[in-house]
């Protein structure tokens, strides 16, 4: 294996797993061997996040920053004391890192074939397929609780209960469109959905679709729900389904995305499929681009607005982004009630700048400082929303294109946010 390629294979792992130290160490060593310290230096961060004091870790990081003060970075051996593992050899040697140990680690993540690499592949064993199981459950999304409402209400309880459904004249099928700011919580409250209903769940890479060869597009999109119809009851989730749906009017240059429409058209008709079990979830920030085909009954006919994150989201949000980090006197209750407007992005955002503060802390003085509240404070007076464009664009689709209604809890959100 080229050297490079163990470097992307241990970060592609990394991203999966980002909580295995031993894999990080390693990444470490190999980016200091390449002279990439700034990144070295940041995965020193994140290790020291999940294993705050980590000797190792502290060794490593000395490296990389006495290398980009202009020094020339202190040999391992002579660097603070660390334990010596195997993972811990000279800059010449390549990292020995256990890789079986760590495909055990992550041997619960089995990816479909459609969501990296060819569609046809999984059309062969569709009925197989298993998905990455994220163990997110709706209950750690914090609040958001309208929205979890609507999703009990519409998709999962009569997925969970389909004699239930039946006899109440209701089905598990047809579609559900989440809209709304971007890093508002769309793809994170799919990925809870994802975790409640287990295998069921297929998670669709649009990109992956699309095909440069006549025709091929569309078989996929017609395999990936024969697919679904095998393995019914599902849900299929279309992340930013903007980028498929575009409103047909505005393709003329694209006759190979309007053929997949009307592909996608056709496949989520009930007319011409039977869809029993198969519901379609969808996320977009802009579903005034959407076909407007595309939100007829039986298709995305529902919509459900997820806006910015209330009080109890911004606290359960700044809990999960700082939870692996070394913190000291962070009032949570406080740094929520006083982000009111920002996204869940932003809040991210926010707590990278503030980690970023309490390591170059740590860096000057050799000894980790722990995130504290004038760390986050200081981040946070640097932060401007990010979603104003958003709100604008929002704003006049409320004012000049709900003649049918479709925004209407969008012209109550803004209404109640004063915003409009
Ligand atoms: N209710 C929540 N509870 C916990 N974390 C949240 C919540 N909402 C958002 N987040 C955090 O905010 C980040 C951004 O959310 P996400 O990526 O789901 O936004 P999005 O609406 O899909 O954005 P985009 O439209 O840009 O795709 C996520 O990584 C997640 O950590
Ligand atoms: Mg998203």
């Amino acid at each position: 294996m080229a050297d490079d390629q163990v470097l992307t294979d241990m970060l592609t792992m990394l991203d999966r797993r980002p909580g295995v130290l031993a894999l990080r160490v390693c990444v470490i060593e190999l980016l200091i061997e390449r002279e990439r310290y700034a990144d070295a230096l940041a995965h020193c961060g994140t290790a020291l996040g999940h294993e705050p004091g980590n000797a190792q870790v502290l060794a490593l990081m000395m490296r990389c920053t006495t290398a980009l003060s202009g020094g020339s970075p202190a040999p391992a051996a002579t660097s603070m004391a660390a334990p010596a593992t195997p993972a811990s050899g000279s800059a010449a040697a390549q990292p020995d890192f256990d890789w079986a140990a760590a495909e055990d680690e992550v041997g619960d993540i089995i990816e479909p074939a459609f969501v990296h690499g060819v569609p046809t592949e999984f059309v062969t064993d569709g009925d197989a397929a298993t998905v990455e199981r994220p163990s997110l459950r709706l209950a750690d999304v914090g609040g958001m609780s309208e929205v979890k409402q609507q999703l009990d209400l519409t998709l999962l309880g009569p997925l969970r209960n389909p004699e239930l459904a039946r006899a109440f004249g209701t089905s598990a099928r047809g579609g559900l469109l989440l809209y709304g700011p971007p890093g508002c919580g769309k793809t994170f409250i799919a990925s809870a959905v994802a975790g409640e209903l287990g295998a069921n769940f297929y998670p669709i890479e649009i990109t992956d679709i699309l095909d440069i060869y006549t025709g091929a597009s569309e078989r996929n999109v017609h395999s990936i729900f024969e697919m679904a119809r095998r393995n019914a009851p599902c849900v299929l989730f279309l992340d930013e389904v903007d980028a498929l749906g575009h409103k047909r009017s505005q393709m003329q240059a694209s006759t190979t995305m309007r053929t997949v429409v009307n592909q996608l058209l056709t496949e989520m008709d009930s007319a011409t499929h039977s869809n029993e079990g198969v519901f379609v979830l969808g996320a977009t920030n802009h579903p005034w681009d959407v076909d407007v085909a595309l939100r007829r009954p039986g298709r995305f006919d529902r919509m459900i607005f997820v806006g910015l994150p209330d009080l109890a989201a911004r606290k359960s949000i700044l809990h999960y982004h700082l939870r692996d980090r070394p913190v000291a006197g962070i009032d949570l209750d406080a740094l929520a009630a006083h982000t009111d407007g920002l996204s869940g992005a932003d809040l991210a955002h926010v707590c990278t700048s503030a980690t970023q503060l309490a390591m170059a802390d740590s860096m000057r003085s050799g000894e980790v400082r722990p995130i504290g509240m004038a760390d986050v404070r200081a981040a946070l007076a640097q932060i401007r929303p990010s979603t104003g464009a958003w709100f604008e664009s929002a704003r006049n689709v409320v004012e000049f294109a709900n003649g049918d209604g479709s925004y209407d809890e969008l012209a109550t959100y803004l209404r109640r946010m004063k915003r409009r």
